[in-house]
């Protein structure tokens, strides 16, 4: 192949592949999400929508679906269930820019700073009552009891990330801890949920999990990086919005270890706030380091892990878009900076 052959193929997005693959069912889960966003009380549904409307990726939902595709299970089974994935997503990110202070969200303004927090808490506490809800009317009682131990973490890995900011120092396990609980659990009980749909649960339920475990700690890495490396245009969101709120992620973590004179600059900022340049000065001075080259080592280690996992499926177009998706997460992060 000559070069402008090369350069003339459009490049598709593994994310864009995968959901085309799915068509019919990602517009189902579409539908049934502004169905169950609907309230009479009318500030409900405009909140959601303001969320759900603006985009975001659909990466949980579409996991679920592809899981459930590389299980051999029926894809309508499973829209209720990817719809519920993507509303507790919705209800977390709701609280998490009142918690985190967000300015951007999806490249609209966050919803707090449109409704306010009490509203955004609020509608968030609706819709993680709705995905309940629906978990509850699909009637897997065991699936039922694995969400609510990963909804109780996912609120424990926010508050731990609480208690442990504006420390620079915390160790890799201590960071570890946090993301897992309140990123990594909810990709488990997703891809959990898709592969116990289909005819063999007992044996691809749990490597479905792991699966899902080990992706969403490499998902959260490659957004902690992105923090770091990503413009406002690119993620929709603030740029080291983690640091201004004194969360210590991968890339400060590692950057400290590399340069230690960072810790007493970490501490200047923390002191003044409202500054943005001490802010964007560690910034650049994390970028002078390895810290994010062996951040995104970190994610890949995962997401090795979390392809090994998909041996017991067997090969299926389904399970070649989770592999993509897989090498996606880190690949995304080196495209934008
Ligand atoms: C953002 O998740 C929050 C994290 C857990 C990293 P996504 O990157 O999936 O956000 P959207 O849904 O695409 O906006
Ligand atoms: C998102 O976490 C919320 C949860 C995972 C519960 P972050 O605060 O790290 O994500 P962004 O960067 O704001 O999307
Ligand atoms: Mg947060
Ligand atoms: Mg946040």
């Amino acid at each position: 192949m000559n070069e402008s052959a090369v350069s003339s193929t459009p490049v598709v997005h593994p994310l864009t592949q995968a959901q085309a693959s799915l068509g019919d069912s990602l517009r189902a889960v579409e539908l049934v999400l502004d169905q169950t966003s609907q309230s009479t009380v009318q500030l409900i549904p405009e909140v959601s929508h303001h969320l759900l409307g603006a985009g975001g990726k659909r990466i949980r939902p579409t996991l679920l679906l592809l899981m459930a595709q590389a299980a051999d299970a029926d894809l309508d089974s499973a829209v209720d269930l990817a719809v519920a994935t993507e509303l507790f997503h919705n209800a977390s990110l709701l609280h998490d820019d009142v918690v985190d202070r967000g300015h951007l969200r999806r490249g609209v303004a966050a919803a707090p700073r449109v409704y306010g927090n009490s509203a955004s808490v609020l509608v968030g506490d609706f819709l993680m009552a709705r995905a309940f809800g629906m978990v509850t009317q699909h009637g897997d009682l065991e699936l039922l009891r694995q969400l609510s131990l990963v909804i109780s973490a996912m609120a424990e890995g926010e508050v731990l990330q609480l208690i442990r900011s504006g420390r620079a120092t915390l160790s890799l396990p201590g960071y570890e801890e946090i993301i897992s609980g309140k990123t990594a659990g909810l990709f488990s009980w997703g891809c959990r949920a898709g592969a116990s749909l289909g005819p063999r649960p007992a044996a691809l339920a749990e490597a479905a999990a792991q699966f899902g475990q080990a992706f969403g700690m490499a998902f959260q890495i490659a957004d902690d990086v992105l923090d770091y490396t990503a413009s406002p245009e690119q993620s929709g969101k603030d740029l080291a919005n983690d640091l201004r709120q004194g969360k210590t992620t991968l890339p400060l973590l590692l950057g400290c270890e590399q340069d230690p004179d960072l810790l007493s600059l970490v501490e200047e900022a923390a002191a003044s706030p409202s500054n943005e340049e001490p802010c964007l000065a560690i910034v650049r001075r994390v970028l002078k380091t390895e810290a994010v080259a062996l951040a995104l080592a970190k994610a890949e280690q995962y997401t090795q892990r979390a392809v090994d996992c998909l041996d017991v499926f067997g090969k299926s177009p389904a399970a070649g878009h989770l592999v993509e998706l897989a090498h996606y997460i880190t690949d995304r992060v080196k495209l934008s900076s």
